[in-house]
């Protein structure tokens, strides 16, 4: 990633996203009397909604904790996790905040590809009504060396998974963003190989920790975040975590994603977090918690080791440090 060095997490309250812009629309749910018909998915109402800017998927939340995945830190304040971020379609720059919110969530459809008994496109809102949606509290660390501690809304990866019925012969998943000239002034940049793609092994999809993450703080995904559906791979740096999907192709040849594109030697496959492999222009040891003064150790697999350091073990001798970068 071409690194920027600036203190985003020191941003003024002032620059955080409004609060009570969810609520208004919370009451406004209620008072028109939506919230069950939403929940039910009655479609009816969804269009109208929509084009008035709401979220379909708000009642939907908050979803019920699953305790099973523990923090060891605080999580970070929302206005922090909101308003610094990583979204080159709107931006190289931390404050795209406010530009993500030209995304247009709704209607979208997910299409699902490849190597599938039956290739299909899917509404969100169906898809959503489907999965076993949960939140989990999650770590993430990015690339760059700063990391967040956050509430993702979502579904296991598997979920999703056992629902597109892939063939035998598919060993890797793509994911696909949204390219969007018309709202991501970052396309711009013809220079990067649009569309954001990134990719995992059927393994580490279909592993527990695997989560496409629909929400974020008890409500549907912010914009800026990746709305309306975005992965989230804590053991792995952020870029793998690819935002707004619009399409999962199963697929039997590894796929080759944005950052390897740009920058192989930098960004590789497979990213998991490695304290001890630095990245070639940084050391990746410690890491700078959006938020919090001072810097804290970076953990191998970034903590999450019990759940995937198997996935790795007969690797270790063929990719080595590829690995972790
Ligand atoms: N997905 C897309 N489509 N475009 C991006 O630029 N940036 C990645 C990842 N997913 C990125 C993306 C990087 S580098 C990180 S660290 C995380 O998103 C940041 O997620 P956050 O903004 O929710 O913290």
């Amino acid at each position: 990633m071409l690194l920027r060095v600036r203190k985003g997490w020191e941003l003024p309250d002032s620059a955080a996203t409004d609060e009570t812009v969810f609520h208004q629309r919370r009451q406004l749910i209620k008072s028109m009397g939506l919230g069950s018909v939403l929940l039910a998915g009655g479609g009816s109402a969804l269009p109208a909604l929509a084009a008035a800017g709401g979220d379909p998927s708000a009642a939907l939340y908050p979803v019920k904790r699953n305790e099973k995945y523990k923090l060891d830190r605080d999580l970070t304040e929302e206005k922090y996790a909101t308003t610094y971020n990583n979204f080159y379609e709107f931006g190289s720059h931390k404050k795209i905040w406010a530009a993500a919110q030209e995304l247009v969530v709704r209607p979208w459809t997910v299409k699902i590809d490849g190597a599938v008994e039956k290739e299909l496109t899917v509404d969100i809102d169906t898809l959503l009504k489907q999965m076993p949606l949960e939140e989990r509290l999650y770590r993430h660390r990015c690339v760059e060396a700063w990391s967040m501690s956050v509430p993702w809304s979502g579904f296991p990866f598997k979920a999703l998974v056992d629902f597109a019925k892939p063939l035998g012969s598919a060993k890797f998943i793509q994911m696909e963003t949204l390219a969007d000239k018309k709202t991501m002034p970052g396309l711009k940049q013809f220079w990067y190989p649009w569309p954001y793609l990134e990719g995992l092994s059927i393994e580490e999809a279909t592993n527990d920790l695997a989560f496409l993450a629909t929400g974020l703080y008890g409500k549907p995904m912010p914009k800026q975040n990746g709305a309306p559906m975005r992965l989230a791979v804590p053991w792995k740096y952020g870029f793998k975590s690819i935002k707004s999907i619009v399409r999962f192709t199963f697929t039997e040849k590894r796929p080759v994603s944005f950052w390897e594109k740009i920058q192989g030697k930098e960004y590789g496959f497979w990213a998991n977090v490695n304290p001890k492999v630095d990245h070639p222009r940084w050391s990746q040891a410690t890491e700078q918690v959006l938020g919090k003064p001072g810097r804290v150790p970076t953990l191998l697999y970034n903590g999450y080791g019990e759940h995937v350091a198997h996935l790795y073990k007969d690797m270790a001798k063929s990719e080595g440090d590829r690995l972790f970068r």
